[in-house]
C-alpha cells in the first residue's frame, strides 16, 4: 500500500468539522497529523474526535514543525490567503474554502505562492461534486443546451444573517455576496464553460439588519455569535463574460419574502436547465415541448456526500497527481467578479476589466 498522506487543518469550526468527518471515511489512505485552531479548546476537541497527534493555535507554529502532505484551511474568510501561502511555502498541498481570499489581489498573490511551490492549491467549491452538477455539466458538455447565453441564479434567504466573523467585513469580505454567491456563480461559471469575466453592474443594500430580535424560528448562527454587522443584508449583480454570455445573480441574508429562494437556470439555444430548486431540462421534440426530469437519488446529492467526494479528490490530487477539478485560477476568476460586483455597487458605474 502507497503511504499514508499526512493532514492538517486550519479551522476547526463548523466546516472544519465536516472535512473531517470525510477524511475520516478514507482513514485508509490519510493520518490526522495536526488541527490548528486560534481557540485551542476546540482544537482540542477534534484531537480528541479524530485522534490527531498534536495541535496548535498558530498557524505558522504548526508548519514550522510538521511534515504535512496536505491541509484543509477552514478559518475566516480573512485567514484563506496568509495561510494558504504559508502553507504553499512549507510545501503542503491545500484545499482552501470558499471564498478563495477576501479580493482578487490576494487571491492572485496565493496562485503566485502555487507556482513556486509546485504544490496543489484546490479551492473548496464543493458544489461541483454534487450529482446534479454532474448530469447537468454533462448536457452541456454534449451540446445538449446548444450555446448558453444567459444565466440567472439567486440564494435569498428570509432571515439568515449568521452574525460573528461573517458579518463582520474585516474577517468576512463582505456579506451574502461573498457568501452565499460564490457558490452560485462558480456553478454558473463552471456550467458556462468557465468563460471570463469583462464587465459587472452591481448594487448592495443594507436595509434590514441582522434580525438577531426575530423569535420562533430556527436560526442558523456562526459559532462565535455576535450580532455586529457591517456587510451588506442584499447584493444583486448583471456580470458579462467574453463570449456574449451575460449572468444576473441575487443573493441575501435577509429579505421579506414568504421563503427562501434557491434558483439556478441556464439558458440556451437548444435547451434550458434549471438546475435548482429541482433538477429539470426545457426542451423540444417532434415539434411538442419537452419537460425532462432525471432521477437522482436526493441522498447521493446531499451537502454531506459532496463534501466527502471533494475531500476524496483532494487526496486523490496529492497521493496520486490527478487532475485537479476546482483549480486555484477558477478561485481567482470568482473573486475578480465578486470584486467588479462590489466596487460597481460602491461607484455607481459599470466596472470594466
Ligand atoms: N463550502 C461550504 O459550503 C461552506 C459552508 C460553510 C462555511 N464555509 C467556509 O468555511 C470557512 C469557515 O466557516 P465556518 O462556518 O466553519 O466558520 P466557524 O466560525 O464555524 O469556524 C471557523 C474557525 O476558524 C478559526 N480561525 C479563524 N481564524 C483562524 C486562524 N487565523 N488560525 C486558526 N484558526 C482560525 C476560528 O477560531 C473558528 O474555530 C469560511 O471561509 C466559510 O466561507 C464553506
Amino acid at each position: 500500500m502507497s503511504k499514508k498522506i499526512k493532514v492538517g487543518i486550519v479551522g476547526c469550526g463548523g466546516i472544519g468539522g465536516v472535512h473531517l468527518e470525510a477524511y475520516k471515511k478514507i482513514s485508509d489512505q490519510i493520518e490526522f497529523v495536526a488541527a490548528c485552531d486560534l481557540n485551542a479548546e476546540r482544537a482540542a476537541q477534534r484531537k480528541e474526535q479524530y485522534g490527531f497527534a498534536r495541535t496548535y493555535t498558530d498557524f505558522e507554529e504548526m508548519f514550522a514543525k510538521e511534515e504535512l502532505d496536505a491541509v484543509s484551511v477552514c478559518t475566516w474568510n480573512n485567514g484563506h490567503a496568509p495561510i494558504s501561502i504559508a502553507a504553499l511555502k512549507a510545501g503542503v498541498n491545500v484545499l482552501c474554502e470558499k471564498p478563495m481570499a477576501m479580493n482578487s489581489k490576494e487571491a492572485e498573490a496565493m496562485i503566485e505562492a502555487e507556482k513556486k511551490s509546485g504544490k496543489l492549491l484546490m479551492i473548496g467549491f464543493v458544489r461541483r461534486f454534487g450529482e446534479n452538477t454532474k448530469f447537468s455539466k454533462q448536457l452541456v458538455d454534449n451540446g445538449k443546451l446548444g450555446e448558453i447565453y444567459y444565466v440567472k441564479t439567486g440564494c435569498i434567504r428570509r432571515v439568515g444573517n449568521p452574525g460573528g466573523w461573517f458579518s463582520d467585513k474585516k474577517r468576512s469580505g463582505g456579506g451574502p455576496l461573498i457568501d452565499l454567491g460564490v457558490h452560485m456563480i462558480d456553478l454558473a461559471r463552471y456550467l458556462m464553460g468557465k468563460p471570463k469575466v469583462v464587465a459587472a453592474m452591481g448594487a448592495t443594500y443594507d436595509k434590514v439588519g441582522i434580525r438577531s430580535n426575530v423569535k420562533g424560528i430556527v436560526q442558523w448562527k456562526s459559532m462565535d455569535y455576535s450580532d455586529y454587522n457591517d456587510v451588506e443584508d442584499l447584493a444583486a449583480g448583471f456580470v458579462r463574460f467574453d463570449n456574449g454570455a451575460t449572468l444576473i445573480v441575487e443573493n441575501s441574508w435577509t429579505q421579506h419574502i414568504k421563503e427562501d429562494k434557491l434558483y439556478l437556470e441556464l439558458f440556451g439555444s437548444k435547451a434550458g436547465l434549471q438546475m435548482e430548486p429541482e433538477l429539470e431540462i426545457y426542451s423540444e421534440e417532434n415539434d411538442y415541448l419537452t419537460n425532462v426530469k432525471p432521477v437522482i437519488n436526493e441522498n447521493a446529492s446531499g451537502f454531506g456526500n459532496n463534501f466527502d467526494r471533494e475531500i476524496a479528490h483532494f487526496v486523490d490530487c496529492v497521493a496520486r497527481g490527478t487532475q485537479c477539478l476546482n483549480p486555484s485560477e477558477d478561485g481567482l476568476e470568482l473573486m475578480k467578479i465578486l470584486d467588479a460586483i462590489y466596487k460597481s455597487a460602491e461607484t455607481g458605474r459599470e466596472v470594466q476589466l
